[in-house]
């Protein structure tokens, strides 16, 4: 729950590298998400390279962060792997929270980049990444050791809850 609490995007990375448990206890959280009856239709690529971190900021506006960071997970959705049509969003949106929780648990900084509905975004990381054309990216999170300091702050509102069964 703490980590839910404290949670904060996270865009400025040290250069230390992840090691690979790390990177497996990440896709394990992402893994663990609810899912539309359990299709589970997620798969990650694993992103390091210096030549493909720094093509994305080409292909997405507002991922320059993704050159420091040593480590970039898109989360993607193979639309043949969908039972019950329409959910894959919901069931990617968990992976990626659960990722950004489990980052945050183990020391860790990172940031949800959206891409998902950006049809230019999707097409430009699908040619980059060579995904088969039933894959589509949905976000990519870059992830490393933090270097900046994010206040927590308490976001509970009153106002947009309806306590009383109507609106
Ligand atoms: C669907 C979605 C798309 C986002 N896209 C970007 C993005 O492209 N670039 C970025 O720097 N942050 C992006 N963010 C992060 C938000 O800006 C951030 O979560 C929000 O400002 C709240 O701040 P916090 O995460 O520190 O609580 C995105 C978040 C979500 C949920």
């Amino acid at each position: 729950m703490d980590a839910i609490f404290t949670r904060r995007s996270i865009r400025k990375y040290e250069t230390r590298d992840l090691d690979e448990d790390t990177i497996r206890k990440l896709l394990k959280a992402g893994m663990s998400a609810p899912s539309a009856v359990n299709e589970r239709p997620w798969h990650f690529v694993v992103i390091r390279q210096t030549e493909v971190k720094d093509l994305i900021p080409d292909i997405h506006p507002h991922a320059l962060m993704v050159r420091e960071a040593p480590l970039v997970i898109a989360v993607c959705a193979d639309l043949d792997l969908e039972i019950s049509q329409g959910y894959w969003v919901q069931d990617c949106a968990a992976a990626t929270e659960n990722i950004l929780l489990e980052a945050h648990s183990l020391g860790l900084g990172a940031v949800w980049l959206g891409v998902h509905p950006r049809e230019d975004r999707v097409r430009g990381l699908g040619k980059l990444l060579e995904l088969p054309a039933t894959v589509r990216v949905f976000s990519l999170i870059p992830v490393g050791y933090p270097a900046e300091d994010k206040e927590v702050h308490d976001r509970y509102e009153e106002s947009r809850v309806h306590w009383k069964d109507k609106w």
